[in-house]
């Protein structure tokens, strides 16, 4: 099958069996373009909770897929491919943060939705990259816990000054690898252009950009504006962005570094295998854990509205 015709083999067999399929922005071109919802973490998190199709196909890493499991424990999950994890989700041992409690029982635990679901059951939130600020803002305690990602955990302790965030030592690796200098490199190839950087990289980057936010944040930017961009987040969102407006001048930076090789081992071959049985993982959780899990999800989608 050439590309066209694997392309509507997809369609056919998603709408003959009634699944839906979620993609990540950070996932290539042709697969986002088979999917029924795209979007940032939090999107995809909302959507899994209001959509009515029995058996949903996730399309990004596993911890996008069990999120939907949590909140969708009726519904058929899949994960498009069974290795494709996220690093950072795996990164803080549970046991760590529940000694932590037992040590600081008046402190809210925050996890970034970046973590495995045995991580949110001992969590009290969870947070996306385009919540977190609100979230943590709204959330009553004062001291707070911010795990796994100690990025994003400084990118919001600036944000909300009033609240004392502890952090930890998490990180993705594709954004921690963003240096100022890269930044400055860019900059000089591209003068008067705007970077654009996702707070998942370290501060002393994020405080050289123009905007920093969250993927869908940096799309609504990139898009509110006729500005030349420089984009500094995986490169799903720049190749997305440029295919769809060839006109505009976007470049990616660190090309090589920015790619997240979990979120493309999704491929349109692997969706229409994972379509048809012959790969992908049906994602299947102790209801305990589920539910342990889910308290920690429904007080983000509560507090991030
Ligand atoms: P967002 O989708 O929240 O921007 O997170 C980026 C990311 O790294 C997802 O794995
Ligand atoms: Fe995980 Fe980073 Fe890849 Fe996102 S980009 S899935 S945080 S490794």
């Amino acid at each position: 099958m050439n590309q066209q015709e694997l392309k509507q083999a997809v369609l056919t067999e998603k709408s003959r069996q009634g699944v839906l399929i979620l993609a990540h922005t950070y996932q290539s071109p042709d697969v986002l373009e088979i999917a029924d919802i795209t979007g940032d973490s939090f999107a995809l998190s909302k959507a899994a909770r209001e959509v009515k199709e029995q058996r949903v196909l996730m399309c990004g890493v596993r911890f996008m897929a069990e999120t939907v499991k949590i909140v969708s424990p009726e519904k058929e999950v899949i994960l498009s491919h069974s290795g494709a994890g996220c690093p950072m989700a795996e990164q803080i041992d549970p046991r760590e943060v529940e000694a932590y409690r037992q040590e600081h029982p008046d402190h809210a635990v925050c996890a970034y939705i970046n973590t495995t679901a045995e991580l949110k059951a001992v969590s009290d939130v969870c947070v996306t990259s385009s919540s977190a600020v609100d979230i943590v803002s709204r959330i009553p305690q004062k001291d707070v816990l911010f795990l796994p990602d100690k990025n994003l955990g400084s990118y919001v302790a600036k944000r909300v000054p009033e609240k004392n965030i502890h952090l930890m030592n998490g990180f993705c690796h594709v954004h921690n690898g963003i240096r100022p200098e890269h930044i400055l490199k860019a900059r000089q190839q591209h003068p008067g252009a705007k970077v654009a950087i996702h707070p998942e990289c370290p501060a002393d980057a994020v405080a050289l950009a123009d905007m920093a936010g969250s993927t869908k944040e940096i799309i609504d930017y990139a898009l509110s504006c006729e500005d030349e961009i420089i984009f500094a987040t995986e490169r799903g969102v720049y190749d997305a962005l440029s295919l769809r407006f060839p006109h505009r001048n976007f470049h990616q930076l660190e090309p090589q570094l920015m790619t997240c090789v979990n979120m493309k081992k999704t491929t349109l071959q692997g969706v229409y295998d994972a379509l048809t049985g012959k790969s992908g993982e049906v994602i299947l959780m102790d209801e305990p854990l589920r539910r342990a899990a889910s308290v920690s999800i429904e007080n983000m989608l509560r507090y991030g509205g």
